[in-house]
């Protein structure tokens, strides 16, 4: 079965990394994407790739 990546926003918040961790607990390749306005990198599991950004237009 082809792999499936799933976008997070607000990935490093506190309903956002708790589904980063069951996704990528079931498998899937997770990207966060996150301005760590009220968010915390270290609540991000360390497996998905990580995308900063300052708008809902990143250049990333
Ligand atoms: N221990 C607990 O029970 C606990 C702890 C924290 C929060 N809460 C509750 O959880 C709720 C809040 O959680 P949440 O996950 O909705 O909010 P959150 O603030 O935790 O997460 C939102 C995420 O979105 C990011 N973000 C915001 N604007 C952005 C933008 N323009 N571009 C990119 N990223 C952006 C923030 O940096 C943050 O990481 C509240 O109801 C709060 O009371 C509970």
């Amino acid at each position: 079965m082809k792999q499936q990546t799933i976008l997070v926003t607000g990935g490093a918040g506190f309903v956002g990394s708790v589904c980063v961790e069951l996704l990528v607990a079931q498998g899937y390749d997770v990207i966060v994407l996150d301005n760590l306005q009220t968010g915390n990198r270290r609540a991000v599991h360390p497996k998905p790739a990580w995308c900063a950004a300052a708008s809902a237009t990143p250049a990333c």
